[in-house]
C-alpha cells in the first residue's frame, strides 16, 4: 500500500500566543475530496495556510505523496502539484484575465500548450473568452469566481487545496462552483476542501472532518455525517 498523497499528523500553528490548530490529524488519498468543516475562526484557514507551507508549524508532520513537506518553498510544493485556492479568490487585479491564468499555468510544467490549457477554460467558461484582455479587477465577483475556477484548471493540479469557494457567491455561482469541483473530483484530482456550507460540501465529498477550536472533533464519509444531525447541529449549528 502506497502512502495517503496528503497526510496530515498532529499538526500545531500558532500565531504567538493564539493556538489556532491543536494536533490535527487527517489523510486525503489520491483522487478523494475531503472536506473539513468548521465555524468561522475554528482554523480551516491557518490548517490550508499550514498545508502549502505559508506557515511554520510549531509540531506535528505534513506529508504529500510519501515525502515530509518541512522545509520546502511553497513555489516548490506548487511546481509538484499543489494548487491553493485562498480565501479571497487568489486572483491579481492589475492584471489582465489571460496574464492571471498565464501565471497559473507558468506556476507547474505541463504537456498542454497554453492555447490548449486556455480551450479547456473556454469550453466551461465561454464568458472568460470576452473577458481575457480585462483587467482582473474589473470583472464582476461572479466571474472572478469563475477566473478562480480557471486557474485551477490550467494548472492542472494533482493537489487542490480550496478554501471557502462559496463565500459570497450567489446561490447560481455556488451551484456553479461545485459542479466545477465535480469535474475536477470526476477527472481524479485529489481535493481539500474547507467550508462553511456543510449540506453541499458533504453532499460532494467522500470524507468529512469537523474542526472545532484547532482540533477535529468529529469525522466520517460524507454520508454518514450528512444523516448525522446531532453531530452537525451540535458543531456547526447546521441540523
Ligand atoms: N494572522 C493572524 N494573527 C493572529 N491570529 C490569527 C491570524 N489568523 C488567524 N488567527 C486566529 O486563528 C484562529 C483560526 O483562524 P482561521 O484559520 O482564519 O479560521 P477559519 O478559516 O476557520 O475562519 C482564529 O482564532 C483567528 O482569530
Ligand atoms: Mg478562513
Amino acid at each position: 500500500m502506497s502512502e495517503p498523497q496528503l497526510l496530515v499528523t498532529d499538526l500545531h500553528v500558532a500565531y504567538g500566543p493564539i493556538k489556532a490548530l491543536r494536533g490535527v490529524t487527517l489523510q486525503a488519498n489520491e483522487g478523494q475530496t475531503i472536506a473539513v468543516l468548521g465555524a468561522n475562526g475554528s482554523g480551516k484557514t491557518t490548517l490550508l495556510r499550514a498545508i502549502s507551507n505559508m506557515l511554520a508549524r510549531q509540531q506535528g508532520s505534513v506529508r504529500i505523496n510519501g515525502a515530509d513537506t518541512s522545509g520546502v518553498r511553497p513555489h516548490q510544493l506548487v511546481r509538484e502539484g499543489l494548487l491553493h485556492v485562498p480565501e479571497g479568490r487568489g486572483t491579481i487585479g492589475r492584471l489582465t484575465v489571460r496574464e492571471n491564468l498565464r501565471l497559473a499555468y507558468d506556476l507547474r510544467p505541463t504537456e498542454l500548450s497554453f492555447e490548449a490549457a486556455l480551450e479547456l477554460v473556454f469550453a466551461r467558461f465561454p464568458r472568460m473568452k470576452e473577458r481575457l484582455g480585462q483587467l482582473a479587477g474589473s470583472l464582476s465577483g461572479g466571474e472572478q469566481q469563475m477566473l478562480t475556477l480557471a486557474r485551477a484548471i490550467v494548472n492542472r493540479p494533482r493537489l487542490l487545496l480550496v478554501d471557502e469557494p462559496s463565500l459570497g457567491l450567489s446561490p447560481v455561482m455556488v451551484d456553479e462552483a461545485f459542479s466545477v469541483l465535480r469535474e475536477f473530483q470526476a477527472a481524479s484530482m485529489t481535493i481539500l476542501i474547507v467550508e462553511q456550507n456543510v449540506r453541499k460540501t458533504l453532499s460532494f465529498a467522500h470524507q468529512g472532518y469537523i474542526l472545532r477550536q484547532g482540533q477535529i472533533v468529529a469525522s466520517g464519509s460524507g454520508a454518514e455525517l450528512l444523516h448525522d444531525p446531532a453531530i452537525l447541529s451540535h458543531y456547526l449549528g447546521a441540523g
